[in-house]
């Protein structure tokens, strides 16, 4: 199990000094537009990815008048204690910390604090290009399959390799016919393993455990490998040579590879109002969820901006009931507390008496507990 018992701020947008005790379960905040709810979720984002949801410009995240941003977090994991921090500067310095100590990389972040998020960015899963879907399905296999993180490097070094050959004057197929051997195992690597846990996926998604599977309209998930897996992808790289080279990159390969959600005939973002698309982002996530909890014992903590915003109260419900039955630290946001507690009562569930709320207000960048 990971998740926050504590969270301090300093100089995150807003954010000036914040330093909060969390419930393990759900976590409330709510206040008027612009007090700072948004800039909360994103301190608990960089905890977990090492990078903003919002921004990729760091300067924009750093309170206007400082130098340099800093959050903090104790967690409740497996040994009961551990530490996790991060400090990005307007130098460009930049130091994560995992237990006091610190590391290169922000994927030992992931690994303490998995995050689902559901944000105003979470539409582009639906509406955006193939990458946001190939990261939604490569972030499961990379935490599901421990392989996959050294297959995926391996990916990218050799498709660098290759793409930079290509750009070459007056090269023959022979000549990356080298990079093709590897280029092709890491490919079906990649590729059986991103079939087994979507696979698995789509078990979580359909299956009555999902609380949050009924929506009302059925959704049929495929999956494109980034080639056509009729044909020998060893024969496909040799016959795309001449387009490769005319592109000057590599046109088909794992880095193609796309997910379709469709209701009946039409894309789900085709057919699908935002509200329904809102409530099939939130069940994809509560699956994704269930899925990484079954393979790994752990629990992901979701971050929810804006909890209420297009979605109706039944719906809603249907979250707070899945996210309740998962057992997950969640952060939510809202304007208004009335609303924003009224979706977790006991008629909807009745693990509700199990659960412990914590409820803030947020105004001017202060953050204060308030009791429900
Ligand atoms: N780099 C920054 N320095 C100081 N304040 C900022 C910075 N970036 C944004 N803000 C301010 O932080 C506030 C918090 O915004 P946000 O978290 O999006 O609010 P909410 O989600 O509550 O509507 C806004 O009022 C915004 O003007
Ligand atoms: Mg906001």
């Amino acid at each position: 199990m990971s998740l926050l018992k504590r969270l301090q701020i300093t100089n995150l947008r807003n954010l000036d000094n914040v330093s909060v005790a969390l419930s393990p379960n759900i976590n409330i905040f709510y206040g008027q537009n612009g007090s700072g709810k948004t800039s909360l979720l994103e301190a608990v984002a960089l905890l977990g990815l090492g990078r903003s949801f919002r921004s990729h410009k760091i300067r924009t995240i750093i309170e206007h008048t400082q130098s340099d941003l800093t959050v903090f977090g104790e967690l409740l994991n497996s040994n009961d204690r551990g530490t996790i921090g991060i400090q990005r500067a307007r130098s460009g310095k930049n130091v994560i910390r995992v237990n006091g100590d610190n590391v290169q990389s922000a994927i030992s972040l992931a690994q303490e604090l998995p995050l689902q998020i559901i944000n105003a960015d979470a539409f582009l899963l639906l509406e955006g290009s193939s990458s946001q879907r190939k990261r939604f399905l490569d972030w499961m296999v990379f935490h599901v399959k421990p392989e996959f993180a050294s297959a995926w490097k391996r990916l990218q070094r050799v498709i660098k390799q290759r793409n930079s050959a290509l750009k070459h004057d007056k090269i023959s197929y022979s000549d990356i016919a080298l990079w093709d051997q590897e280029f092709i195992a890491t490919s079906n690597t990649i590729n059986q393993l991103r079939k087994n846990v979507l696979n698995d996926f789509k078990n979580s998604f359909y299956s009555n455990e999902n609380k949050f599977s009924d929506l009302g309209f059925d959704v049929d998930i495929s999956y494109k490998a980034g080639w056509n897996e009729e044909e020998d992808f060893g024969d496909i790289l040799k016959s795309s040579f001449e387009k490769d080279i005319r592109s000057g990159y590599t046109n088909y390969g794992p880095h193609r590879a796309d997910l379709k959600f469709k209701v009946g005939t039409q894309l789900a973002s085709d057919i699908l109002s935002r509200g329904q698309e809102k409530s099939l982002i939130c069940s994809l996530h509560i699956a994704q969820a269930y899925l990484f909890s079954e393979a790994t014992g752990k629990q992901c903590v979701f971050l929810i901006d804006d909890l209420l915003a297009e979605l109706d109260i039944d719906n809603a419900k249907k979250l707070t009931k899945a996210l309740i039955s998962l057992k997950s630290q969640v952060f939510v946001t809202g304007i208004y507390k009335d609303n924003l507690l009224s979706v977790w009562d006991s008629s909807n569930s009745e693990d509700i008496e199990e659960v412990n709320i914590n409820l803030f207000h947020v105004e001017h960048g202060d953050v204060q507990q308030k009791y429900c």
